[in-house]
């Protein structure tokens, strides 16, 4: 060894690798000893390949001096170096399989002692779970291999290598290798031994590789299981009373698995020198009559796709985090996981198994920055890199194919079409034919068993599911997934009750992936959550990379909260006669016994004492009449009954009590606001006074109302755009975000015609309208007041050629002095909702902060509107609205929060401001997929409405 120019030829090179054992299936065993190599580990990190000779590897070498870096994890979040954030660009000039001189090189060494009870004779494996991008490694100072393919196993024989105590285990890991070309998803760029590193005894006589064949028949209610094993052995499944060779097939009745019920039954392969625990999930998966079908039944996909991310861990994960999104997906109705787009953690898969959620397992495979040359030179499509595909395709297949919710193998995402792939879906239907093959980049399907999309609009999905949509033959007769829809970035996503719909009207449609889990913020002490350019990357995609479900500590967001109430597995609506409802099971698999209903009133949003429902334990797809009874008498306020169905008891992911699915509906309307008037306005030097409020003379606009101060009440068109009213920069369809700013809407002026007193009313006229434009909504305040409340009707006339819909219609003002401590109550929606965002929006009586009406998106953007708000209170205010109101309250101006980048620069002022909107413009999925459907388009027309403001009540 110690050469002065170090081998680097390995790195640009396309092989998968070299001395690695071939892929096996993932096991730990119960009786054969294994080390974590876990833990504090020396660092140093050149900035190239070529800068430091392998001398490192040898033992003896001190490394004293070097930085101390924790396995797993990323370097370069620990200190060294930075993280890049690039949604398709590759960081790097496309000159495959070349990568650029300046490639950070991480040198990592650990000195370890064997246990004492390590055994004597036998094999060892050492096993890296992941490594980013390209490694090279030596034991005791003897190179034994390099290896390529960041989130795959890859095993070395080690035995004769090891010492007792001070055996040097050195690994050199390089940021860019050919591998990066393979690896171009959109994520951060994090290199790092970010997986476990272990080293596994084996016994003589040990297993080897073994496939787990556990087969269901739904006719005859049996399960068949065979083991093929490498090694010769016996499989126990003491449950079922199995005792049977090793590749002796084997039938009994059992109860299969399926993601609602995930039955495991607990069995053992035995070989001569080895004990190894299995679990095992009866289930048969098939495409048959253009169906995926588990155990003879058809699949409804209520799914994620799930990048791994931690805040400050990135892609090193811990299994108190993988059980935390788990139980998440699990508690928000979420059935399935698409491991976009590489093979998660071992452990992950084994949470699916055990707590239930259909997996399509993907390989680490995507080369989308091919895109940007017509897909030319595309490795997927170039035999010399096909061994490469194939080594990623069985190192995915060998190492998670004994896992029964693993019900789908993906080729990767976004890498073009080509013969890799093909040979890739050859070898993965020819090893394991039990289960279809999935990809999304081609529309051809030439190598798929179902047809899958991306982001496509609702009328698209319709004609897809109709069969009008063109294609081959073949495509026609495959099932549709939709692998990734509705884009869950910042506010929104908007539309999923009507892709539900869709989903739920025809069979051909079985379901989607919403885009995407989790946001990939970064922990930063300055920003909040840093996103692409807050490392001074040379090219990123900003804050592209946060758009999940979930915010980057797992708070869910509110699309997760409504994406719960879409696909909740039990609908509950109104029946055909008055006081009853229909209960209707949404399950593919489980009856209802597992939940609890019951039933309460509610008069004026509050509730009149809850009652249990009985509900027959529905099969699939039946339903139920039930009667509501008791409905009391409101007295000219609102009744409302809600219905929820809980869980009856505690489960592995939920305790009893939890809240699976809801609804309500209206028993009584209120009765219409007073119409508050009869007192005069008097006009007294520069204010006019209207009962309980008074008015600038001059412009018309409140000065006290109520007795409370208020700052710039007027109309209000604007908001803060959202990242899918901003829109993918590709997006061909209008982009509103954009346009609204070309239009002035940030930058309306207000111009006061008249201010004038009729008999009781003070009526202020205006118009509002941008600079440079034409257009502009003629507005007028009416104020009356019966001497202790004031009513405000506000009318709005368009005028001119109107391009575009406006954000919001309503008012706003300020209240000045007010903090984001004060405290709201109102009776309307509870959650963030938007007009196609608000299914999850249950009307009750609510209260809040003003901070915790904020929804604290990443990049800061409109958010925290309440939807169908009858009445809320702030500051001493009362508000009531005619129609119901959308109510938003924050500590700072629109202006600011359009402004802000980061949440931290979102700072409280002195006035608290409220929004009572009248309107307001969808969300949408625009970010990446459709705008709002028209039907959310609020195009300027002429519109009335009134708000009646008195003192709180209580
Ligand atoms: C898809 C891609 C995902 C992600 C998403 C946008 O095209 O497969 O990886 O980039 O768009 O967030």
């Amino acid at each position: 060894m110690s050469s002065h120019t170090p081998a680097t030829d390995y790195v640009e090179d396309v092989s998968p690798g070299r001395g690695t054992l071939p892929p096996r299936a993932w096991y730990a065993s119960s009786d054969a000893a294994s080390l974590s190599l876990n833990g504090g580990w020396r660092l140093r990190v050149s900035a190239t390949a070529d800068a430091e000779d392998d001398s490192f590897a040898a033992p003896g070498y001190d490394a004293g001096g070097w930085a101390e870096v924790t396995v797993p994890g990323h370097w370069v979040l620990q200190g060294h170096g930075a993280p890049i954030y690039t949604n398709h660009l590759y960081p790097f000039p496309v000159d495959p399989p070349h990568v650029p001189a300046e490639n950070p090189t991480g040198d990592h060494l650990r000195v370890f002692d064997l246990p004492g009870d390590w055994p004597a004779g036998g094999g060892a494996v050492l096993r890296f779970d992941g490594v980013e991008s390209c490694a090279r490694v030596w034991l005791n100072g003897t190179e034994i291999g390099e290896f390529k393919g960041s989130r795959l196993p890859h095993e070395f024989a080690v035995g004769r290598l090891l010492k007792p105590s001070g055996n040097v285990l050195a690994v050199r890991v390089h940021q860019w290798s050919a591998g990066s070309y393979l690896e171009d998803q959109d994520q951060w760029w994090l290199p790092g031994i970010f997986r476990d590193v272990a080293l596994l005894h084996r016994p003589a006589g040990g297993a080897g590789d073994f496939f787990v064949h556990a087969a269901y028949d739904h006719v005859s209610g049996a399960g068949t299981l065979r083991v093929d094993s490498d090694v010769e052995g016996r499989v126990l499944v003491e449950e079922l009373g199995i005792d049977v060779a090793a590749g002796e097939p084997v039938t009994r009745p059992v109860e299969p698995w399926t993601a609602e019920t995930p039955r495991l039954y607990d069995g053992v392969l035995v070989t001569a020198g080895e004990r190894v625990p299995v679990r095992i999930g009866f289930r048969t998966v098939v495409v048959e009559d253009g169906l995926i079908k588990v155990n003879g039944t058809p699949l409804l996909f209520k799914g994620v796709n799930r990048h791994e991310w931690h805040p400050r861990e990135g892609r090193a994960l811990d299994l108190a985090t993988m059980r935390e999104d788990v139980l998440l997906m699990k508690r928000h109705n979420v059935n399935a996981v698409r491991t976009s787009h590489y093979p998660p953690h071992p452990a992950f898969l084994d949470l699916c198994d055990a707590y239930g959620l259909w997996v399509i397992d993907e390989c680490d495979l995507e080369t989308h920055g091919f895109v940007e040359q017509e897909w030319r030179d595309n490795p997927v499509d170039d035999a010399r890199w096909t061994p490469a595909l194939l080594d990623r395709a069985a190192r995915m297949v060998e190492r998670d194919k004994n896992h029964p919710s693993v019900v789908m193998w993906s080729l990767g995402n976004e890498a073009g079409t080509g013969r890799g792939l093909t040979a890739m879906a050859d070898w993965i239907h020819d090893r394991d034919p039990s289960r279809p093959v999935h990809y999304e980049g081609d529309p051809g399907c030439r190598d798929t068993d179902v047809y899958a999309r991306m982001y496509p609009p609702h009328e698209e999905v319709e004609r897809i599911a109709r069969g009008l949509d063109g294609g081959t033959r073949r495509r026609r007769e495959l099932p549709l997934i939709l692998c990734e829809y509705a884009h869950a970035m910042g506010n929104g996503p908007g539309g999923l009750t009507e892709y539900q719909e869709l989903f739920e009207r025809y069979d051909r449609l079985q379901g989607g992936f919403v885009w995407e889990w989790i946001d990939h913020g970064v922990e930063h002490p300055g920003l909040g959550y840093a996103y692409g350019g807050d490392f001074g990357e040379e090219l990123h995609d900003a804050n592209f990379v946060c758009d999940g479900l979930v915010f980057p500590d797992r708070t869910p967001s509110p699309g997760l909260i409504e994406y719960k109430k879409v696909i909740e597995p039990v609908r509950i609506e109104a029946g055909d006669a008055d006081g009853t409802v229909r209960v209707t099971n949404r399950y593919d698999f489980a009856d209802l016994s597992h939940l609890e209903f019951s039933f309460s009133h509610q008069v004026d949003g509050l509730p009149t004492g809850a009652r249990r429902l009985t509900v027959p334990p529905l099969a699939p797809g039946e339903s139920a009449q039930v009667e509501l009874d008791g409905a009391p008498d409101g007295g000219g306020e609102e009744v409302r009954w809600t219905v929820e169905a809980r869980l009856a008891e505690d489960t592995p992911w939920a305790g009893k009590g939890h809240e699976v699915a809801w609804a309500q509906g209206t028993v009584s309307r209120r009765a219409p606001l007073l119409a508050a008037a009869g007192v005069r306005p008097v006009v007294d030097g520069d204010r006019i006074t209207l009962g309980p409020a008074v008015f600038d003379a001059r412009t018309g606009a409140p000065r006290t109302l109520v007795g409370v101060p208020v700052r710039g009440l007027r109309l209000d068109v604007w908001r803060a755009t959202t990242d899918n009213d901003d829109g993918a920069a590709w997006q061909t369809d209008t982009r509103y975000g954009p346009l609204w700013r070309e239009l002035g809407l940030h930058r309306m002026r207000h111009r006061v015609e008249a201010v004038g007193t009729d008999g009781e009313a003070l009526t202020v006229r205006t118009r509002v309208a941008p600079a440079g434009r034409e257009t502009g909504l003629r507005t007028a305040y009416r104020w009356t007041s019966d001497g202790t409340r004031v009513r405000l009707t506000v009318s709005v006339v368009p005028e001119g050629d109107w391009r575009a819909p406006l954000p919001r219609l309503g008012v706003r003002f300020g209240l000045p002095g007010a903090t984001p401590e004060d405290a709201v109550r109102w009776f309307g929606g509870g959650n963030e909702s938007y007009p196609d965002t608000r299914a999850a929006s249950k009307d009750l009586l609510w209260d809040a902060s003003v901070q915790e009406l904020q929804t604290p998106y990443v990049r800061p953007q409109e958010n925290g509107a309440r939807a169908d708000v009858r009445w809320a209170e702030i500051g001493g205010l009362r508000v009531d609205g005619e129609p119901e109101f959308w109510f938003t309250a924050r500590p700072w101006t629109t202006e600011h929060l359009d402004a802000a980048r980061h949440r931290t620069d979102l700072v409280p002022g002195d006035t608290v401001w409220v929004h009572l909107d009248h309107r307001l413009h969808g969300i949408g999925s625009q970010s990446c997929g459709p705008g709002p459907l028209p039907r959310y388009h609020l195009w300027p027309e002429p519109a009335e409405f009134s708000f009646v403001f008195s003192r709180p009540r209580g």
